[in-house]
């Protein structure tokens, strides 16, 4: 059965009128879940705090949210000096999170990331000391730069949402959001993401330049780090986990998801394509869509929800031979062609 949230009807990201500044759910009573009206105003008053912090970037701005809703590690590959940081420090305040920040370089180890095993002369004990990843968000700046083997330390913990040291495994905190940037220019001294490990985010999405208008917005003291100072929050982070949940129980009608699945194997037979999108990207597909359902004042999914959110999901996964490889431009192409469900 179709639901429209009480918000009204869905008219697109960010529609809603009046969204106090912080959400009155009452969700932090334990076992309480958000109505899809209550996740649909938490979700806009997101948008609208981060749209007031990174100017000009309102696809960014949508990815952040839809990571946040549906619970999705994030990947931003873009240039220096456009946002990166300021997104992830703007989104962790919005949810009533401490950001946790781990800077990649050569040098860092996998217990810098997960934490160590230390003696404690005083009780005679070996006590854990957890590392930077234990937060609800965690911003790893410059991934690429970072070993191998701290890379893949990070798959546990982005997978399982939880470490293992020394044969112990320590659960992480819930919610756990990742947002990892890599500067997609300069690839000395870097070590390309491997497949599985960019198959762990569920989105990716670049900033890109803000135009002249914006940017002297910027150099005039609106938005960016004098907008962040200002920032409150609009939920606390069981209020957030309770709308994650919320947010998975929109409405998916068989047609749509088999049309989500249809594009992401159609990714799978693609001629320039090497490796093509997971069932894991097609389960990301549709949560995704789910969250920008509930962005959209929506408790269902409808075909548009998913193409909006394609190539932010799938790009990042297909390794496409040489010179052809685009992917953005290859999952739009895709959406172009596979037919779409009629309602
Ligand atoms: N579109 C934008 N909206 C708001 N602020 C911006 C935007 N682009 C750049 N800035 C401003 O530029 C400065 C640098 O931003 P930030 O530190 O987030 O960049 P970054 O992408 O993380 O860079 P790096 O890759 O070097 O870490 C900040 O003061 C930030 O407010
Ligand atoms: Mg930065």
């Amino acid at each position: 059965m179709r639901t429209e949230t009480e918000a009204g009807t869905g008219t697109g990201p960010g529609t809603a009128g009046q969204v106090p500044a912080r959400v009155p759910t009452t969700g932090s009573a334990v076992g309480y879940r958000p109505t899809f009206a209550e996740a649909s105003a938490v979700a806009q008053a997101l948008h609208d705090s981060l749209s007031g912090v990174l100017l000009g970037t309102p696809d960014a701005v949508t990815v952040a949210v839809v990571a946040a809703l549906s619970g999705s590690h994030l990947l931003i590959e873009d240039v220096p000096g456009v946002g990166k940081t300021v997104l992830a420090r703007a989104l962790a305040t919005t949810l009533g999170a401490k950001l946790s920040r781990i800077q990649g370089h050569p040098d860092l180890l996998p217990s810098d990331v997960t934490g160590i095993t230390v003696f404690a002369q005083n009780t005679g004990t070996w006590d854990f000391r957890p590392g930077p990843v234990f937060a609800h968000v965690v911003l790893l700046d410059e991934l690429n730069r970072t070993p191998p083997r701290t890379q893949s330390a990070l798959l546990e913990s982005m997978e399982e949402q939880q470490v293992s040291v020394d044969g112990v495994s320590w659960p992480l905190p819930r919610p756990h959001l990742v947002i990892a940037t890599q500067n997609p220019v300069g690839q000395l001294g870097t070590h390309p993401l491997v497949e599985s490990q960019l198959d762990r985010f569920g989105l990716s999405t670049s900033i890109g330049y803000p135009d002249a208008e914006v940017e002297t917005q910027l150099v005039l003291h609106h938005g960016g780090r004098y907008a962040l100072d200002a920032l409150g929050a609009v939920c606390d982070p069981p209020q957030w986990e309770q709308i994650i949940e919320t947010t998975a129980s929109a409405e998916v009608v068989a047609p749509v998801a088999e049309y989500a699945v249809a594009l992401v194997r159609t990714t799978r037979s693609a001629g320039t394509v090497r490796l093509g999108a997971s069932p894991r990207a097609a389960i990301s597909l549709i949560r995704s869509a789910q969250a920008y359902a509930i962005l959209s004042n929506r408790a269902y999914v409808t075909p548009a929800d998913v193409q909006a959110m394609a190539v932010a999901c799938l790009s990042h996964r297909l390794v496409i031979d040489g010179a052809a490889g685009d992917g953005r431009e290859l999952v739009r192409h895709i959406i172009a062609t596979v037919p779409v469900p009629q309602p």
